[in-house]
């Protein structure tokens, strides 16, 4: 999967995609990531790339040409599955869009500023928007690498025991139970008896149990 990214500060992608899962997924070949700088397409001495809004509303406004010059520029050199928008008022980001996208061939994702970006972008040119909640971020770069993570580490192959990303809380509808490790008992608080046991059968019946607990509990809404 090819994974281009088009933003105005490219360095808040760095750290997050150059660690831990992501970062495996890109040395294994399987994900490449391209972060691309919109001021690079900037007019002028100063690769101008936002302007005051027509109407007089408040703030800076990115300009539709920079951005318009690097899509074309991406789309003629292949086809993409989706041409996103990260924004508060997309399609809210769950786990089965994630599952979807993490079969994308190419996709482009475009971090703007909410409320700072001309429509003609959004109207023209992106062919989904996604949120990652309901608030607002100062930019959408966070978002995307939100997004970002969440598929990767579905991408087939990625995650070297493939069972562990199918087992993530969400991927059968429910919460993921509790896990625990060394010493069996700390400050008097025990891990539960049945996960010594070694009767697989009982620990998986216990894991089903406690998943379905949770979920009732915690997000009876994903019942
Ligand atoms: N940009 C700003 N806020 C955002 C959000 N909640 N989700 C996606 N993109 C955003």
């Amino acid at each position: 999967m090819r994974i281009d990214i088009l933003s105005l500060l490219p360095e808040l992608m760095e750290s997050p995609l150059g660690h831990s899962i992501v970062k495996r997924a890109q040395n294994k070949g399987l994900v490449e990531i391209y972060v691309h700088n919109i001021r690079d397409y900037g007019k002028g001495t100063y690769r101008q790339v936002d302007d005051y809004a027509f109407g007089g509303s408040a703030g800076m406004v990115m300009m539709i040409e920079p951005i318009y010059t690097l899509i074309e520029k991406l789309k003629a050199e292949r086809t993409y599955d989706d041409i996103i928008f990260m924004t508060p008022d997309g399609e809210r980001l769950a786990q089965p869009l994630v599952n979807r996208m993490s079969g994308y061939t190419n996709v482009m994702i475009l971090c703007g500023h909410y409320k700072g970006i001309d429509h003609r972008i959004r109207e023209h040119l992106i062919t989904k928007e996604i949120s990652i909640g309901d608030y607002v971020l100062s930019g959408g770069e966070l978002a995307a690498a939100v997004l970002v993570d969440a598929v990767v580490r579905v991408v087939p192959g990625v995650i070297s025991d493939e069972t562990s990303a199918l087992t993530d809380s969400f991927q059968d509808g429910l919460l993921s139970p509790p896990v625990y490790t060394r010493p069996e008992e700390f400050n008097g608080w025990r891990v539960p008896d049945v996960l010594l046991s070694g009767n697989h059968r009982l620990i998986s019946h216990w894991e089903e149990e406690q998943a379905l607990e949770r979920t009732q509990r915690l997000r009876p809404d994903l019942l």
